[in-house]
């Protein structure tokens, strides 16, 4: 397996000037610094359900055409495409500079991979994660997707990446620290040796993209915030085949293990209900 090499970049696509942009765009590289309450109105809940859709189905319709020979760049076309003809803005675009519509993150790669030129080859893994913004708020949702002929290895690491973050969705309660999310998660990747990335984290999610709740997926207990009925956040674990520690390219985003080890993740944002977790970045 060759390492993954950046590729050229093609220039940012349009967004309709019908679409209204979250506040970010255009300010450059400055934090979001979201100062509100981590729990939301029924209001604002019943708007991200349909952000919540919308990125969903974008991420899904990229995923299909997932294939050997398709560039990345394509997929981040379809989505941007989706996005855009269901009235919602590609969070990405623009977000602190970001210069395309979705992160598409191949094997190695951890996160934040930018689409380019590159072929996906058979046996590739691609994480595609994609967040849409409509009606003021944000959905933010990521898959890894199988291109071809996928090794036994990476196909587990993709299966046990997704049971992690469904058993830590299945354990949230108004009530429990925020820190079960992590302790759960890091307790079931240890079990078949895999890393835990540290650096990378979920996030409260509403108005604003990343809202300054932090969301670890390992065992943090020093950060101890109480969950509450109407707060919103991902899960978004990022599991490795090796070590957990990272490094940036001088691109200023695309994130790869160390080691060169295979990444899967998964994301799904949720409010918090009486009874446990309700996703909002679902079809249904
Ligand atoms: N969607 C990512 C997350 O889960 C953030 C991507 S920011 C970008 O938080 F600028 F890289 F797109
Ligand atoms: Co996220
Ligand atoms: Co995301």
């Amino acid at each position: 397996m060759t390492a993954i090499k950046p590729y050229p970049v093609s220039p940012r696509l349009d967004v309709p000037a019908s679409i209204p942009r979250p506040p970010y765009v255009g300010l450059g590289d400055v934090d979001e610094d979201y100062q509100g309450s981590h729990v939301q109105t029924p209001e604002v809940i019943e708007a991200m359900k349909e952000a919540g859709r919308i990125a969903c189905g974008a991420m899904h319709e990229a995923g299909k055409a997932v294939a050997p020979g398709v560039t990345t760049d394509a997929l981040d076309r379809i989505a941007h495409e989706y996005m855009c003809d269901h009235g919602a803005y590609p969070s990405s675009l623009d977000y602190r500079n970001y210069p395309k519509s979705i992160c598409t993150s191949v094997n190695e790669v951890i996160c934040h991979g930018i689409p380019d030129a590159r072929p996906l080859e058979d046996g590739d893994i691609v994480k595609i994660d994609v967040t849409a913004y409509k009606n003021g708020v944000h959905g933010d949702n990521c898959y890894t997707f199988l291109c071809g002929d996928v090794d036994q290895a990476s196909r587990d690491l993709v299966t046990h990446t997704q049971e992690s973050m469904n058993r830590a969705i299945k354990a949230v309660r108004p009530g429990r620290s925020i820190s079960i999310i992590g302790r759960i998660i890091e307790n079931y990747a240890k079990r078949f040796g895999y890393g835990v990335v540290h650096d990378y984290t979920g996030h409260g999610v509403h108005t604003a993209f990343h809202s300054g709740l932090i969301v670890f997926h390992y065992d943090e207990p020093r950060y101890d915030v109480t969950l509450e009925e109407g707060m919103t956040l991902t899960i978004e674990p990022m599991l490795t085949l090796g070590d957990y520690h990272s490094h940036q390219w001088d691109d200023g985003w695309t994130v790869i293990t160390n080691d060169g080890s295979r990444c899967a993740q998964f994301e799904q944002t949720m409010v918090i209900r009486a009874d446990g977790a309700e996703i909002l970045t679902t079809l249904d």
